[in-house]
């Protein structure tokens, strides 16, 4: 009997417009996966908004751009679901088993909240800031994903997952699979500033920013006074960003693409990566505004999605208490 299709599950925070670093490092093989057969569910995690923040400021918008940037990818509503935490309160049900799992101190080694407190704009650290990695399991375990594309900050919340999946199985019996992450393969993408491209970090390229708008965003890209163009991550980060991304948008080997601009300089490695990333975004961004045009469209899609979300958590939800015995 052939198996059933493997569930991929992953997300992305509503804080901010996607840009090239996700498209490349996660959305495009998302939406390949989606294609070859795989079933697909995409959560945005809006209550993981408030671990380093008071208050999600324009929850509505970023929420619906995300779901408008997943579509224009290639997202197909009638394979995949799309759906939002805090649409789905079954999984604030299983958040309270899972911590019942998992000791305070195992929170607190948890490097990538460390690491988000280091950076946090927060006076006082919260306790969601230490649990939303449980509840961050709930998300992978309510649908028992199989594999959860992500990148290597959130390696430690899927080893954390893992965890929970298995005492939960140890001590009332088997439930859940244990879910493995599925690293990307492209490099890290470095956004204008030569560091690694962030939403936070004012350094990306949005997808749906307007081509006038990604020449003045490339324009203003660090590189360095040496004519000569190559691709040298370590020592100029700045100029080989900018190559890598001209690269990606050409499907090129980055060398030969610094070869080709030679001596040309800056100004000349900029017209090129304008003009690829232009050209490479310009079906994706016609689609995202028939999209932005019919946003009612896209509230239904999230309706469905979130309308499916609940079905399938409602049932592991009663399979987790019947494990239990007599949670009701
Ligand atoms: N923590 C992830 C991030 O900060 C977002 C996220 C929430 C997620 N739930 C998830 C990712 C489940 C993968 C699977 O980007």
């Amino acid at each position: 009997m052939p198996s059933a299709a493997p569930r991929i599950l992953t997300g992305d925070r509503p804080t901010g417009p996607l840009h090239l670093g996700h498209y490349f490092g996660t959305l495009h093989n998302r939406v390949r996966l989606q294609n070859e057969g795989v079933e697909l569910l995409l959560v945005i995690p809006d209550y993981q908004v408030i671990t380093d923040r008071d208050v999600a400021e324009d929850l509505v918008t970023h929420t619906e751009n995300l779901v408008v940037d997943y579509l224009a990818a290639g997202f197909d509503p009638t394979r995949s679901t799309v759906f939002t935490h805090s649409a789905v309160p079954a999984l604030n049900q299983l958040l309270l088993p899972f911590l019942s799992l998992v000791s305070i101190a195992e929170l607190g080694r948890n490097p990538t909240v460390k690491d988000e407190i280091a950076h946090s704009r927060q006076s006082a650290v919260s306790g969601l800031m230490y649990t939303y990695p449980v509840h961050q399991a709930a998300d992978i375990l309510f649908c028992k994903a199989d594999l959860v594309p992500v990148g290597q900050d959130q390696v430690p919340h899927l080893e954390l997952t893992r965890t929970i999946a298995r005492r939960f199985n140890d001590r009332y019996g088997h439930v859940f699979p244990e879910p493995e992450a599925l690293l990307s393969a492209t490099p890290l993408l470095l956004g204008t500033d030569g560091t690694k491209m962030s939403k936070s970090r004012g350094n990306s390229i949005p997808l749906g920013a307007t081509p006038d708008e990604t020449a003045a965003l490339i324009r203003r890209a660090t590189t360095d006074a040496d004519r000569r163009i190559t691709y040298d991550p370590d020592s100029r980060p700045g100029v080989s960003g900018l190559v890598q991304l001209a690269a990606l948008c050409q499907d090129r080997d980055p060398h030969a693409v610094a070869a080709e601009i030679g001596d040309g300089g800056a100004a000349a490695l900029k017209r090129t990566v304008t003009e690829a990333v232009n050209t490479y975004l310009a079906p994706l961004r016609a689609r995202r505004a028939e999209y932005v045009r019919d946003l009612s469209y896209v509230r239904e899609v999230l309706r469905e999605g979130n309308k499916r979300a609940n079905a399938i958590a409602e049932v592991t939800l009663d399979e987790v208490r019947d494990a239990m015995g007599g949670f009701r």
